[in-house]
């Protein structure tokens, strides 16, 4: 494992997919990005003070692409942990990988496959308290609790937790860490709408499921769904 840090790149997760012999863990840091990347595409706000990472992980062979489609929830899961130890503050987890402190989002994940690695990009928001147009719906560690936190310390602890986390995965644990997962899932009993690409649907979200989909009720139906935007209703 080596630590690469910059005061300024342009995406952590970009400097990895381009280093040449890339080693397990090996861990970009910045402590802002000029073209921080979301998912869907989408620009990530990559202010100083927040906790902007990207880590590398080896394909497991004996693991299936079915069961590595799980890899995103057990992510969010392990920032959630992280960040409660950190700040004794209780958070929750957001369907498919975000993780959510007082309705808001704190973190978000952008996992890429690169050939037999995966490149793990995590923005957590920790120090940083401008959010621009998206001042209601994300906040910061500083922004609940008035407190700085040290960066590094927050990035190691979510290692350390991805590290057990993962472990557990690896070792066929995954019901029971979707037991947990479950009893703080932030979407459930609230009213969603579903975007795909086809269709928009209403209804109100259940548990995650074994298979890492998310159940819907619609109506008399109990649907599962996988892919495709989960809007809250307001
Ligand atoms: C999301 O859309 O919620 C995912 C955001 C992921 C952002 C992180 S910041 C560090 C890493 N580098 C990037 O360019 N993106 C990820």
């Amino acid at each position: 494992m080596r630590i690469f840090k910059f005061d300024t790149i342009d995406s952590t997760n970009k400097f990895l997919k381009n280093l040449k012999d890339r080693e397990e863990y090996d861990l970009v840091i910045a402590k802002t990005q000029s073209a921080g990347r979301g998912r869907r595409g989408n620009v990530w706000l990559s202010e100083e003070g927040a906790g902007l990472f990207s880590f590398m992980l080896k394909e497991d062979k004996e693991i299936s692409m079915d069961e590595y489609a799980k890899l995103p929830i057990v992510i969010g899961y392990s920032i959630l942990k992280a960040m409660e130890k950190i700040s004794g503050l209780k958070m929750l987890f957001k369907w498919t990988n975000d993780v959510y402190l007082n309705g808001k989002k704190l973190s978000g994940i952008l996992v890429e496959k690169d050939g037999d690695n995966f490149i793990i990009g995590i923005g957590i928001n920790i120090n940083n308290t401008e959010f621009f147009e998206l001042n209601d719906f994300a906040t910061s560690l500083k922004k609940e609790t008035g407190n700085d936190y040290s960066i590094d310390e927050v990035i190691f602890k979510v290692i350390e937790e991805f590290k057990i986390q993962y472990e557990r995965f690896v070792n066929k644990e995954w019901d029971i860490i979707l037991k947990e997962i479950n009893t703080v899932n932030y979407l459930f009993g609230k009213r969603v709408k579903i975007v795909g690409i086809k269709e928009e649907l209403e209804g109100i979200a259940g548990d995650i499921l074994e298979s890492g989909k998310l159940e819907i009720y619609i109506g008399q139906e109990t649907r599962e769904f996988n892919i495709g935007e989960i809007h809250i209703c307001k």
